[in-house]
């Protein structure tokens, strides 16, 4: 094996942690270089890793002689100039959802690394994990017939309840639409392939949320954006998906997807994790069965749609690579938009992309693709 593929990571905030877990001991991968505007967090996760550098800012760290693709967990609103730099420099990025913060933005990080010959990869890769992945064999095996349709539900009474900087969550690129959408539109478009038209409607309950934890618990946060979307996904093979996001709820019994077909019901376990059972019920029977994992990255954490994006997620350099991809991101980005803009303007939106979604991850143990 070579040397360790060079990654420079921005934005040592919440998530880091949990992919700096999943890198740990990966042997094709090495983190040799970190920076933050905050310094102090740069300098403490440092000092945890084997020879990673502090560099000053997102251009210092595309310009690393020894980083080759530049990770970014930054906010939202950071997303697009950190993957502009990166295309700029002719280093390929992978990064947190959304892929920026909003479609406009999406488009020009899509476009400039298109015109430099750079690669984008973007969150979420929990839906190459066993669950989702085990979910779309499933439909692609035929085993609820031809899919009808999809139901996904995500509600909470929003993030300032335990993260201790909700800002972003209530600024323009965030809502409940635009932060856990993904997952959930993700999954669908794995499921049931690309949206080709969108009807949605939106609404928001409070100019203001109180931070409820950490050294700001009490100050007031103003909220932006709508706080609870819902809407009609068209898929372009027919199927009809019922999406509803929500900061403006308690709880919920919904199961996070169900899919819908002439033939059987499915449940996808939650998108927001990597597993979960997949229930299968199918048409005579009254009985649900969890179908065994049959595709995905069994035990994946955040990180691993960079390993498969890298080469270092023991699928070989295939064709369909990122799996987790700004094509996708994208995708998914004109959907949540064209699902904001038609709750303002009451019409049905036509979406204009329709990527090729990247191959089924086969099923591929932990000690194979974190070797
Ligand atoms: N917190 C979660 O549970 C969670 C889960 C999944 C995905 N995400 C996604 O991960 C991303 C980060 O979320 P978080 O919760 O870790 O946020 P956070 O606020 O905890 O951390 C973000 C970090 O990025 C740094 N940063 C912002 N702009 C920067 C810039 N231009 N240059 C250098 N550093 C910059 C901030 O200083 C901060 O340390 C978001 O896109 C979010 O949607 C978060």
């Amino acid at each position: 094996m070579g040397e360790p593929h060079g990654i420079g990571l921005v934005g040592l905030g919440v998530i880091s942690r949990q992919y700096l877990e999943t890198l740990a001991g990966h042997t094709g991968v090495r983190v040799a270089a970190v920076t933050d505007l905050d310094r102090s967090r740069a300098e403490a996760v440092a000092a945890d890793l084997p020879n990673a550098r502090v560099v000053d800012d997102v251009a210092g760290l595309a310009a690393d002689d020894e980083v080759r693709t530049v990770l970014d967990l930054t906010t939202p609103g950071a997303h697009a100039d950190v993957a502009l730099a990166c295309s700029a420099a002719g280093v390929d990025r992978y990064g947190e959802k959304p892929l920026a913060a909003g479609l406009a933005a999406s488009r020009k990080v899509m476009a400039a690394a298109d015109a430099a010959g750079t690669r984008v990869g973007c969150a979420p890769d929990t839906v190459l994990g066993t669950g989702v992945q085990t979910a779309r064999a499933a439909v692609a095996d035929g085993a609820i017939g031809t899919p009808t349709a999809a139901v996904a539900t995500w509600v909470s009474a929003g993030h300032e309840a335990w993260h201790p900087h909700p800002d972003f969550y209530y600024a323009a690129g965030g809502g409940p639409l635009l932060d856990m959408g993904p997952y959930y539109l993700t999954s669908l478009v794995q499921v049931l392939g690309p949206v080709a038209w969108v009807q949605g409607a939106a609404s928001r309950s409070r100019d203001e949320r109180t931070i409820a934890s950490g050294p700001r618990e009490g100050e007031r946060v103003p909220v932006e954006v709508a706080t609870h979307v819902t809407g009609v996904l068209g898929h372009a093979n027919g199927a009809l998906s019922t999406v509803t996001v929500s900061f403006d709820a308690v709880g919920t019994h919904a199961r996070p997807i169900e899919v819908h077909g002439t033939d059987g019901s499915l449940v996808v376990p939650d998108p927001n994790r990597f597993d979960g059972d997949v229930e299968l019920r199918r048409a005579g029977s009254k009985a649900w069965e969890v179908l065994p994992p049959s595709a995905g990255f069994e035990g994946a954490g955040r990180g691993v749609g960079l390993l498969e994006m890298v080469g270092a997620a023991g699928l070989g350099d295939v064709p369909g690579s990122p799996r987790a991809g700004g094509d996708v991101g994208l995708h998914v980005m004109e959907v949540m938009a064209g699902l904001l803009d038609s709750a303002d303007s009451g019409r049905r939106v036509d979406v204009t992309t329709a990527p090729v979604v990247p191959p089924l991850v086969p099923l591929t143990p932990r000690d194979v693709w974190h070797g």
